[in-house]
């Protein structure tokens, strides 16, 4: 049977990519590893490969303030990546990092076990929920992956650059509460 241990102590020195080539660190995940709710992001950028921690820049801060904007914070959910290395530049993860990586994030939800799982970006929905999934177009809907709820929401880098898209990400935000009231006992 596997454990966060297992899995930790397996993950951590990876060398399945070349990303591990210009890695600081490998950027596994953090928060409540029984969590009701995941969010997915992309991959690490500078500062989480600086400190080996999703989330901790400038899109981290917005995630921050978006998970407080529904009553929460990341002690009560789990917050992991696509990736867990940096690609450089921050360049999107290449289809052969994001499957050499893959056997972590599912194991992640396996352990973790979350009714909901909720897409940071383009890049998680279309790894967790569709490749021909559209951002733009699909966003704040909830789909059923494998027993689990599955929704997408913009990444907090795009509202960074465009904050034209927050109503938007706030409407999706506001669905979010209503689905974790529908479905989750602890948060
Ligand atoms: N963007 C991501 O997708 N993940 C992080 O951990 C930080 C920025």
């Amino acid at each position: 049977m596997d454990s966060w241990q297992a899995l930790k102590s397996d993950c951590a020195d990876c060398r399945r990519c070349s990303l591990c080539g210009t890695r600081h660190n490998l950027v596994f995940g953090v928060g409540r590893e029984d969590a009701e709710l995941m969010f997915i992001g992309e991959g690490p950028g500078e500062q989480e490969d600086l400190k080996g921690e999703p989330f901790v820049g400038p899109a981290g801060k917005l995630l921050d303030d978006m998970l407080r904007m529904i009553d929460l914070d990341r002690s009560m959910v789990y917050i992991a990546n696509i990736v867990k290395c940096r690609p450089p530049g921050n360049r999107d993860p290449l289809g052969v990092e994001q499957e050499a990586c893959a056997e972590w994030l599912g194991r992640q939800i396996a352990l973790c076990s979350p009714k909901l799982i909720v897409c940071l970006g383009r890049i998680a929905a279309k790894a967790i929920i569709d490749p021909e999934f559209r951002i733009t177009r699909d966003h704040g809907v909830w789909y059923d992956v494998g027993g689990r709820r599955c929704m997408a929401t913009y990444h907090p880098s795009a509202l960074l650059r465009d904050a034209g898209k927050r109503p938007e990400a706030f409407m999706d935000l506001r669905s979010l509460r209503k689905e974790i009231r529908a479905v989750c006992d602890s948060i």
